[in-house]
């Protein structure tokens, strides 16, 4: 079985929306742990009680510390992927390149639109008529790897920031399970020079 890591920092809902299809076989994984960078993290307490082992990552030591701690959980549970879902940290490219093509992350917006934190909002405050999400690999630079896939959601005339905002959670959480089930059966090949 597909053994994974979950790294969340705050209310864990596309943590959630991947742990609904675990439970339901849609998604077959092992989710060996959930890790937060943020002690008060709420999708800790909820993983919790799951039943889904967790983790804080000692960021109060510094990135080194932190990131040595993830390489030990990685090896201990010998993970095959790590999945990022609204983890606010940047890896360093030494972590990341160690693992090379083996983590996974969510971003809210078109990419490469509106890379960073504040997708959603960038994308409305621009006045894009379309944005979405995407699911790519997780590389040296911030928001930038291979795109495994891309959802649009279509801004509405009477959208408002928080009702577009729900539909690209809702979007997030139907895509995110979706596209892991397909990296993890083999159906995304990940190289650069596979067809799309
Ligand atoms: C999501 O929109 C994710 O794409 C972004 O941060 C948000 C996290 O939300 N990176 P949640 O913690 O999964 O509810």
């Amino acid at each position: 079985m597909t053994s994974i890591g979950l790294l969340i920092s705050g209310r864990g809902s596309n943590m959630d929306a991947i742990l609904d299809r675990v439970e339901s076989g849609d998604l077959k994984a092992n989710v060996s742990f959930v890790a937060s960078d943020r002690p008060g993290a709420p999708g800790l307490e909820k993983a919790a009680a799951r039943g889904i082992k967790t983790e804080l990552l000692p960021y109060e030591n510094g990135k080194e510390a932190a990131e040595e701690h993830l390489h030990r959980l990685w090896r201990r549970h010998d993970l095959d992927w790590l999945v990022l879902a609204g983890f606010m940290r940047i890896l360093s490219p030494g972590f990341v390149s160690s693992h090379a093509g083996r983590i996974v992350n969510i971003h809210p917006a078109l990419l490469p639109s509106f890379p960073g934190a504040h997708g959603i909002e960038d994308a409305w405050n621009y006045g894009v008529k379309v944005t979405g999400v995407t699911v790519h690999l997780v590389d040296e630079l911030v928001d930038h790897g291979t795109i495994l896939s891309q959802m649009p959601v279509r801004v509405k005339p009477d959208d408002n920031m928080e009702t577009l905002e729900r539909r690209i959670h809702r979007a997030e959480h139907r895509q995110y399970w979706r596209t892991l089930e397909k990296l993890f059966s083999g159906i995304i090949h990940t190289g650069k020079d596979d067809s799309r």
